[in-house]
């Protein structure tokens, strides 16, 4: 069976962009492959300062997974930090990856760079050490993600296949998988740049939470282009496309579909909004009853932990032998 890993990190609150671009895919896959999702809270502290924030977010995320679908039968969710096999992997890819390849990394060089005049952790820069290890030790063939990810996700199989060159056969080569329309949802007021949980104005970012009227507003007020016909065309009209691609992700259709039954953008922009706000109100339902209940959500947690450590466990120690540590039985 095909094995299916990926993570999310518990940073700000959860996007439009992560919904379509990640979180929905490991929704309908979860039924196809046996999947693993973390938590990945290691992954947060490398742009956290302050305590319990993180703890906090940690929850609120296991909810918001669950109420998007994810269904603790099938699917693993797991909290990186409860599983030290996180670290401890992540160390010995630390030693497989070289600087050079991390300095080519686009993620590290825009966060360093909004970050100027912040404190820049060594671990912003070796962060895809880590993601490489939440890869590689769950055996994944699969890991679904947005586009962002893409490079990461190649810098993971670079990782793996010189590990196995190194020291015999170890890890599975994964691969990214992304989705044909939401792979790259652009921020409503700045239709060249991601939607992402760190802009200082959100008001272009739809977050999962947002009620109704925030939705419309948002979408009312979207950036379109200069010309009024409705067409998709990503370079010449990225507003436009951007909200052609919402919707018709929304509707489950194609964006040049979508195109043929508008000819204005007010109606386009209503449309959006409209299919969004129905597309999260079941969401927002469950995941407020979810979080009403901590002691049933760390149970849930617990649930994916004990089923996440038990791969994780078993593919530290295959590395560990690989390498030929002294084994300390
Ligand atoms: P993160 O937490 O930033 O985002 C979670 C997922 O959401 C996707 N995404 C988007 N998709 C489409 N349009 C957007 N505007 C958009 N913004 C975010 C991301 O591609 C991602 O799939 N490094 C990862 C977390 C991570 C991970 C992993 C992922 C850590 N270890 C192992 C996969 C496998 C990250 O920061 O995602």
């Amino acid at each position: 069976m095909t094995r299916v890993l990926s993570c999310i990190q518990p940073t700000g609150d959860v996007h439009l962009g992560n919904y379509l671009g990640a979180l929905r895919n490991w929704v309908s896959g979860q039924d196809k492959a046996d999947v693993f999702h973390g938590i990945v809270d290691l992954h947060a502290l490398t742009v956290t300062e302050k305590s319990d924030i993180i703890g906090a977010n940690t929850l609120q995320l296991a909810a918001m997974l669950f109420a998007v679908g994810l269904n603790p039968d099938v699917a693993t969710v797991f909290v990186q930090s409860h599983i030290a096999e996180h670290s401890q992997l992540g160390w010995i890819m630390e030693c497989t990856v070289s600087f050079g390849e991390l300095s080519r990394m686009t993620q590290f060089k825009d966060k360093s760079a909004k970050r100027e005049a912040e404190f820049v952790s060594a671990g912003l820069f070796t962060y895809p050490a880590l993601q490489a290890a939440d890869i590689l030790l769950y055996d994944a063939n699969e890991v679904p993600v947005g586009d962002d990810q893409r490079q990461h996700i190649e810098i993971t199989r670079d990782i793996a296949i010189r590990f196995n060159h190194r020291f015999g056969d170890t890890f599975v080569i994964p691969k990214a998988v992304t989705p044909t329309s939401g792979a790259r949802v652009m921020d409503l007021q700045n239709p060249t740049a991601k939607m992402s949980k760190s802009v200082d104005d959100d008001s272009g970012v739809i977050y999962l939470l947002d009620d109704p009227s925030k939705i419309e507003k948002k979408f009312k007020r979207a950036v379109t282009d200069s010309e009024t016909d409705v067409v998709f065309d990503r370079e010449r009209k990225p507003g436009v496309a951007n909200l052609l691609e919402i919707l018709s992700a929304a509707t489950n259709t194609t964006p040049q579909k979508t195109a043929e039954n508008y000819t204005r953008y007010g109606d386009l922009k209503s449309a959006s909004a409209e299919a969004v706000i129905a597309m999260l109100a079941p969401i927002q339902k469950r995941y407020h009853d979810l979080l009403s209940d901590r002691a049933e959500l760390m149970r849930l947690i617990h649930k994916g932990n004990e089923r996440a450590q038990a791969v994780a466990s078993v593919t530290l120690a295959r590395a560990q032998k690989s390498i030929g540590f002294l084994s300390s039985k």
